[in-house]
């Protein structure tokens, strides 16, 4: 595992685009995952850019949404896709059938997870999993506790997930599951990143860090992910 550390947002979200864009420049089809939610806002915004630019093509990429609240999809505000939506495909234009996304309006919800872990195994594991971090240390919606094998499947949500949560929306909203792709994929990604900034973010990244891989922690998988990569702008690093 490597840890990287970067002056500002700005330059963390930078260098995390262009290590993502790196990775998959030769590939034809890459399987790109992407975590919702505020922290990777800054790497949408650079990938909107390059392509407007023109200096990145995605359209052989296939956007993965790594993870969905339960009784939403795109068209509540606060939902992952529809955050995603707004940041990325929205102004990028990505058609539909290069966006797999759980739709957690949807009875089929097992259905949904089988079909998307088939997907990620026929192609040999994901390209790129982009996460952000709880401040439990969930990864997706991986919450404490959760096992180190399982790959997409429906999750209870930690009481601090649903406090914190209410961060996304206009109002308070009930959360209880969620739909997530799992730890597994995480460790059999190509390129795995947790991602955080701010220095809200500073304990638990110091606490994964310094941990043993053990299932109370999600994110301390990293140790037994070796080519997974911790980056972090200087704010979320001040205790490493
Ligand atoms: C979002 C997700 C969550 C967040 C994490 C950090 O799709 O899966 O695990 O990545 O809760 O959230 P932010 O980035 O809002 O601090």
């Amino acid at each position: 595992m490597t840890i990287q550390t970067y002056a500002t947002y700005e330059e963390l979200s930078r260098k995390t685009a262009d290590l993502i864009i790196e990775s998959v420049k030769d590939k034809p089809n890459p399987l790109v995952c992407l975590a919702s939610g505020h922290t990777p806002i800054g790497v949408f915004k650079c990938l909107v850019e390059d392509v407007k630019a023109g200096k990145l093509d995605i359209s052989n990429w296939t956007f993965v949404g790594l993870d969905e609240w339960n009784g939403m999809n795109g068209t509540t505000k606060g939902s992952c896709r529809q955050m995603m939506d707004e940041d990325l495909f929205e102004p990028l234009s990505i058609p539909e059938k290069q966006i797999v996304f759980f739709d957690g309006t949807q009875p089929n919800v097992q259905a949904q997870c089988d079909e998307v872990n088939e997907l990620i195994h026929q192609h040999g594991g994901l390209d790129v999993m982009l996460v952000g971090i709880g401040l439990n240390g969930h990864i997706g919606m991986n919450e404490p506790g959760t096992a180190f094998d399982t790959f997409a499947h429906i999750s209870q949500l930690a009481e601090e997930t649903i406090t914190v949560g209410q961060k996304y929306f206009p109002g308070e909203t009930k959360l209880s599951t969620g739909i997530t792709m799992g730890l597994k994929h995480f460790q059999e990604a190509r390129l795995p990143i947790i991602m955080a900034n701010g220095e809200k973010k500073a304990d638990i990244i110091a606490k994964v860090a310094a941990s043993q891989p053990i299932e109370s922690l999600p994110a301390s998988i990293v140790h037994m992910t070796p080519q997974a990569y911790i980056m972090v702008d200087r704010a979320a690093g001040s205790l490493l």
